[in-house]
């Protein structure tokens, strides 16, 4: 019993630190268009809420475009002169962790930035767990029960020998 219930709480222990690092949602910027022109990313990023430990996606022609972090007022300006970020690797595909809680600025440089290829994204807190994985807090709370249920079985298995071994 007390190595079978050690597994278990290792088991459990395992799945719990492992889940939250599963949370982070990783966005592809523009969805199945990517980083590109004639998306409006105002409207993308509209219906989504961005949370600290997320990540953004930038999927784009390398040879045209880049990802370049500004602030607000070179954001709204399209000032590309003195960004405070330049995620731009070269392979046309750039992860940015969204590892602040704040607004940050995304524009592409190249001129692009005038044709509306910029994105704002407000970074919120991440909110509790139950309300962030509706699904995946099954996982913990059927861990607790089953930390519970098999003592309990074992328990009633060990006084039904007893009662048997009394009686028989
Ligand atoms: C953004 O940076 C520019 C310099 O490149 C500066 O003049 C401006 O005040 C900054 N804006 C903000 C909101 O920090
Ligand atoms: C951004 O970094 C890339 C790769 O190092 C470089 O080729 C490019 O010139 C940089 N862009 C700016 C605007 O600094
Ligand atoms: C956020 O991530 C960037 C790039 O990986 C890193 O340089 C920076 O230190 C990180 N900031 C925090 C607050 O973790
Ligand atoms: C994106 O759409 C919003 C809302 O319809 C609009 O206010 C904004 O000007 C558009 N942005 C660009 C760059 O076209």
């Amino acid at each position: 019993m007390g190595s079978r219930a050690m597994v278990m709480a290792l088991m459990c222990a395992l799945v719990m630190v492992m889940v939250p690092q599963v949370l982070g949602k990783r966005y592809i910027v523009g969805g199945k268009f990517g980083w590109t022109s004639n998306v409006n990313y105002t409207v993308w990023a509209s219906d989504k809420h961005f949370y600290k430990g997320d990540w953004l996606f930038f999927v784009y022609d390398r040879n045209q475009m880049d990802v370049l972090e500004v602030n607000k007022t070179n954001y709204e300006s399209c000032n590309t002169d003195h960004p405070i970020g330049n995620w731009t690797t070269g392979a046309g595909r750039d992860v940015v962790p969204l590892n602040v809680t704040r607004h940050r600025y995304f524009v592409s440089g190249k001129g692009f930035c005038f044709g509306g290829m910029k994105l704002s994204v407000r970074i919120e807190k991440p909110p509790p767990p139950p309300r962030a994985a509706p699904v995946k807090s099954n996982a913990p709370t059927t861990c607790y029960r089953s930390q519970y249920v098999f003592p309990l079985v074992f328990a009633i298995g060990a006084v039904w020998d007893s009662f048997l071994r009394v009686t028989g």
